[in-house]
Order: structure tokens, then sequence, then C-alpha cells
């Protein structure tokens, strides 16, 4: 990251770039494969093209634009070439064809090559070797596409592939959101909303949010991806609650939520709460088919690194409806107390938390080390055969939440969340 942030800081200062907090974000990670997933006019489509910039200077280096038509690969195009021909005063010869195969091209003194293609017509995609890859307004391409002509591309070259987009529904692109923002070697998610882009005007993305229905409004600005079936927890953004190193205060109680599961996983989180009230998640255990025995040792063993670390363990709050694993945890040193369960009554507290305070912050966060929890969060959806008026989540994707859900319904009676400064 070092040497990217270098090339980076000079050539933005020599092209008059400032990104913004977000755009810094997906900078600054150099990983193979990144997705940049935002609402609209974030600044998605600027900084895709300043990410590749360097490739473009480098030397004989082969990239391309694909949109899903040619039209929409544009913005990327124009960014580039005013970058590389008006900004950095580079020589470059601008070709270009029109017709069913429109494509344009500009090609640099040095053999290096900028295409700007369609995804309409894979076919012609193949047969070439390429450096880097942005798809742009990638929900919008389908995955056929991508899977059969365009990832291999990237492949003799170990070329390097940009992902920035609107969602548009669960598709091939959030498959691909759900590996970035995993723990994998070579791919990186950022999702952002709108707002995000301090350019902005608020009341731009008010007057929208007044007028179109809340999925599309969440999609189109949120950046959130969405369906007919609705996420439980629309205020969650992980550009705002997901945040890397989150250390407890100073001797703060650890608490702790348990979802038990064998084929489904068993889940433990850690959290406490700081000087302001706000709760902080700190770690989570999340694994299938262990016995009890197993996630005891886990458990305890990280236990063990908060105690070292002068953190009293407070209690455990686990599912009432597990008497049989609660026996075996407390066989193996776990001991648990069972958790209130009412599942909307804690959907209400989480979301509660999850919402700014008048500073701007939010009441909850989350560390980025919490895979599962913040997958969770973005998958988890209401129910679509509820009747009408019933709003009952769906069993699935809730694991890590049912285990926050109980500690955040008997921290609550700990701690008035509403009130700044609250302590425990
Ligand atoms: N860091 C920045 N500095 C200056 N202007 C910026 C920055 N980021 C974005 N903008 C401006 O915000 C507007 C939106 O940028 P861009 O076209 O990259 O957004 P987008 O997310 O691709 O939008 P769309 O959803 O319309 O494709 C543009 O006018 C762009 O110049
Ligand atoms: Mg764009």
């Amino acid at each position: 990251m070092e040497a990217t942030g270098m090339i980076f800081t000079e050539l933005f200062e020599a092209i008059g770039y400032s990104p913004h907090i977000g755009q810094v974000r997906f900078h600054a990670s150099d990983k193979r494969f990144k997705l940049l997933i935002a609402g609209a006019r974030f600044g998605k489509s600027l900084a895709a093209a300043k990410d590749v910039l360097p490739h473009l200077i480098a030397g004989r280096s082969t990239g391309w634009l694909v949109g899903p038509t040619y039209g929409l690969a544009q913005p990327e195009f124009r960014y580039l070439t005013t970058d590389i021909r008006d900004r950095l005063g580079v020589e470059v010869v601008q070709q270009k064809a029109g017709g069913r195969d429109g494509y344009s091209r500009v090609l640099t003194s040095w053999g290096g090559e900028l295409w700007c293609l369609s995804a309409n017509r894979p076919e012609g995609l193949l047969g070439h070797e390429i450096d880097w890859l942005i798809l742009c307004e990638a929900a919008h391409i389908p995955r056929e596409a991508f899977e059969r002509f365009l990832r291999a591309r990237l492949s003799t070259r170990n070329g390097k592939l940009v992902i920035a987009t609107t969602p548009r529904g669960f598709n091939w692109v959030h498959e691909l959101y759900q590996l970035g923002t995993g723990d994998h070697e070579d791919w990186a998610a950022f999702r952002h909303a709108t707002w995000d882009n301090p350019l902005i005007a608020p009341r731009e993305i008010e007057a929208a949010r007044a007028t179109l229905p809340p999925e599309t409004f969440d999609e189109q600005y949120g950046g959130a991806f969405t369906s007919n079936a609705g996420a439980v927890y629309r205020e969650f953004e992980p550009a705002l609650h997901v945040v890397p190193n989150l250390q407890a205060p100073e001797g703060a109680i650890i608490y702790r939520g348990i979802d038990p599961g064998f084929t489904n996983p068993t889940c433990c989180l850690w959290a406490t709460v700081d000087h302001d009230g706000r709760l902080l998640v700190l770690r989570e255990h999340y694994a299938s088919r262990l016995t009890a025995d197993l996630h005891a040792a886990a458990i305890r063993a990280i236990d063990g690194e908060y105690r070292d670390r002068g953190h009293p363990i407070g209690q455990a709050w686990i599912d009432p409806s597990s008497c049989g694993f609660q026996a075996e945890l407390a066989r193996e040193e776990v001991f648990t107390t069972n958790a209130a369960n009412q599942v909307l009554a804690g959907i209400d507290v989480v979301r509660r938390l999850l919402r700014r305070r008048g500073d701007g912050t939010p009441g909850m966060r989350i560390d980025t080390r919490c895979h599962n929890l913040v997958r969770e969060f973005e998958q988890y959806r209401w129910h679509e055969g509820a009747r009408p008026g019933e709003r009952v989540p769906r069993k699935q994707d809730d694991h890590a939440l049912d285990a926050l859900r109980y500690l955040c319904l008997e921290l609550r009676r700990r701690v008035d969340w509403k009130e700044q400064g609250a302590s425990w």
C-alpha cells in the first residue's frame, strides 16, 4: 500500500485531484480486484479512472473500459483522456470507430493503449490480453459477458480489475461484492452512499428521498443491494459502521452474545460500550459443524486475550431455547445466561443504535474483523411471503445478527443509549 500510496499522492497532485474520504479508502487498497459500489454521483467513474492512471502512464500496457453500452463507458474514458492529454501533456493518437462495433482508442507514444468498448457484443472482446480492466456500470453488464468473455482477458498478464457501479439487486456483482467484503487475498470491496461525496448538496438527496420508493432510494442513493423483500437493517452503511482496529476503553467490561448452531454456524460476539454509550462490537467467533467443547475452547481463548489486557469478562447472553448447548458449554466453563428473545424489539434496538447521532457518528461501531456479522447485515431481509402488515425477517443470514440482538437487548437494560455520556 505504501508504494501505491506514494505513486498516487504525487500523481494526484500533478493532475489536481483531491479524492474525498471514500475515494481515498478505495485508492489505498492494492488488491488486484476491487469493487467500488456506490450511489449515483458518488464519484465512482472519477475514482475508477484515477485508480488505473498509473498503469496507463507506466509503459506499454493495455487497458480496457467496458460498459454495458459504449456510451456508459464514456465518462471514465473522458476522465482518463483529459488527465493524460490535457493535464499531463502526453501526446496521444485518438481513434474512433462508429457503428455496431464502435470503440474509441487512445495510443500513447510509448505504446500504451486505452480502449473504450461495449459489452454488447462480447465475442468481439475475445482474443486479447490486457493489463487492466474497468467495468463501468458493471451491474448492467450480463454475468455471461463478464464470466465467459472478460474475466479471462486478465489471466495471462496478471491483470487488474476495477468494478465501479451502482448496485442492481442481488446479481453477480453482489456475489463478487461478498468476496470483497470477506478476508479474500485478491478481492476488496467498498460500498458508499451518494452523501459520502461532500460535493453533493444534502437538499438534492432529501428531495430524492421524499419522492422515490424506499427500495429505489436505498439502491440509487444509499448504494445498497436491495430487493423487493427489503433489507431489515436499511441503516447499515459499511463505510460508516465498520472500522479497523476498534479498541475497548481501558478496563471496560466485555460482554458476549451467543447464537448456537451445528449445521448452521454458532456465533459468539464480543462487545462493550464506550464512554459515550456507543456499542463497540469487537470480535466474532463464527463456525459450523463443531462440537460444544471446541466452541468453548475458542470462546475461552478470546476471553483470555481480553482478560490479559485488563478487561473483566461480563455475561454471555444466549438463545434461551438452547438448554442442551448451554449445559455443554458450562461443562467446559463457559457460563451463559438466557437472553431476551423478542425478535422485532431486538431489531428495533439494533436499528436505533445504527442511526447517526446529532454529531453525525453512529451509535454502533463494528471491527473489520467481524466479517460474518458485516455480511449478515448486508443480506438480512424481510420475509416476502409474510401476511400483509406483518413483518417477519427471513430465517437466513441471521446467526451473528441474533447474537448481536441478544447483546443489544440485554445491554440496553444497563445503558441508556439515548443519553450522551452514559456509562455502565
Ligand atoms: N474527488 C473529487 N473532486 C472533485 N470532484 C469530484 C470528486 N469526486 C467526484 N466529483 C464530481 O462529482 C460528480 C460525480 O462524479 P462521477 O461521474 O465520478 O460519479 P459517479 O458515481 O460515476 O456518478 P454516476 O452515478 O452518475 O455514474 C462529477 O461532477 C465529478 O467531477
Ligand atoms: Mg459513473
